[in-house]
């Protein structure tokens, strides 16, 4: 399945992401001109498990680790090691393309930096660089810089990265069940309302920890394909090519060039620059959004007036009647009604047009781990989703 285009806003030059900590990867130049990043997903599409009960408790009883985890460094690999480990970057070990490039599974040695064979040794997916895009450059080295540094069970391992002269690629542990979007707009199967949620606890997990760091770290690339899923539904973030250091101390916002996925950044950012935490918590509403409704973010095949989901959503949000017209079909009625509206609640404040009156990243994580309890999860619902709701099937 083809995930449709995703487009970035223009991407020409800004300043350098401060440097976290001492970690350095022996660098190159820093890039100066622009351009403007069009990138396309494809990718897999691993076999899920809907609506299994069985399965579900066996899920829910594999949470991450909730203590922060420690990586050794990132490696430093030879371009000929990591060609070898995805066999030349064999097309059918592709796991997906986006606008920093192609994507291939691959095997290295469990702790050093020679190919391993198919099935042995460390399951890695190896992102590499198109040569023609210089943003992807400074995507990079940020990448390098934040999860050479970052560690935390809802943040994807960097396994290593490789540069040799244009030659930039990175390593990242392989996350079994690919990316969330993979998942969440497939017709026939669809993520059980449980999973969603503990979906949505592993992002919110890890944008907190983002946002607690200091400096804090603001993402600035949270949506679907940024979520990448376990075989338990651990959801890691990942991309950290746009993250850069938050407002420090007295300091409201840092100015950017606007840089992101519309459908999922912020209007006042896109405005005005202007970055804060809160484009973050945006993001993360948009995408919890994604979860009940089971739409894409941003869908120009919708009729007009419905293309753009959060201004299509936005009136339901706060009218429990209209719940089921919000509701993934997919779920068929499985789900609970009760936690379905604390969602439509959260995303409401999340989405929230003043950025000062969205919640902080920690209590949208505080409404979540609310929100598994078993009063919230059980699918309670008396009424399923109507099948033949117009409204409902015109979005899909
Ligand atoms: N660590 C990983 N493990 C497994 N699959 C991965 C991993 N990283 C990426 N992928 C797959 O590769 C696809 C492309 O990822 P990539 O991050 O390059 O682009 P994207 O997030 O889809 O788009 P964009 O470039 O606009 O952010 C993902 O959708 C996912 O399916
Ligand atoms: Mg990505």
């Amino acid at each position: 399945m083809r995930t449709p285009a995703y487009e970035r806003k223009s991407c020409e030059d800004e300043s350098r992401p401060k440097c976290l900590s001492s970690f350095t990867c022996g660098l190159f130049a820093w890039p100066s001109s622009s351009a403007k990043v069009i990138s396309a997903s494809t990718g897999s599409n691993p076999d899920v498990f809907r609506n299994d009960p069985i399965r579900v408790n066996e899920l829910a009883s594999q949470n991450a680790s909730e203590n922060s985890v420690c990586y050794p460094p990132p490696r430093e690999f030879q371009f000929i090691e990591l060609k070898s480990a995805t066999r030349n970057f064999r097309p059918d070990s592709m796991l997906g393309e986006g606008g920093f490039g192609h994507v291939f599974k691959g095997w290295v040695d469990e702790h050093g930096t020679a190919p391993a064979k198919p099935g042995t040794g460390l399951a890695v997916a190896v992102k590499i660089l198109k040569t023609d895009a210089v943003q992807g450059h400074k995507e990079w080295l940020a990448e390098v810089e934040y999860l050479g540094e970052l560690h935390h069970p809802n943040l994807v391992r960097l396994v290593g990265y490789c540069s040799e002269g244009e030659n930039k690629l990175l390593a990242y542990e392989f996350m079994e069940y690919g990316s969330l979007d993979q998942h969440l707009f497939r017709k026939s199967s669809s993520l059980s309302w449980m999973i969603r949620m503990k979906i949505a606890l592993g992002a919110a997990k890890g944008l907190a920890f983002l946002h607690g760091h200091d400096p804090p770290i603001i993402f600035r690339d949270l949506k679907t394909s940024n979520i990448l899923l376990d075989r338990a539904y651990n959801a890691k973030l990942s991309d950290f090519g746009l993250a850069r250091d938050g407002p420090q101390g007295d300091v409201s916002h840092v100015s950017t060039r606007i840089m992101g996925t519309y459908g999922y950044a912020a209007p006042e950012y896109v405005m005005t620059g202007h970055l804060t935490a809160r484009s973050d918590v945006y993001g993360y509403g948009v995408v919890l959004l994604e979860l009940l409704t089971g739409k894409r973010s941003m869908d120009r095949s919708r009729p007009s007036g419905q293309q753009n989901l959060v201004e299509w959503a936005r009136p339901f949000l706060g009218d429990k009647k209209k719940l089921t017209s919000l509701v993934d079909t997919e779920l068929h009625g499985c789900y609970s009604v009760r936690g379905a509206q604390k969602v439509c609640s959260l995303a409401a404040r999340c989405l929230a047009r003043d950025p000062r009156t969205r919640p902080p990243m920690q209590q949208v994580l505080d409404a979540l781990v609310l929100l598994q309890s078993p009063m919230d999860m059980e699918s309670v619902s008396s009424s399923p989703a109507p099948l033949n709701d117009v409204r409902s099937k015109a979005m899909k």
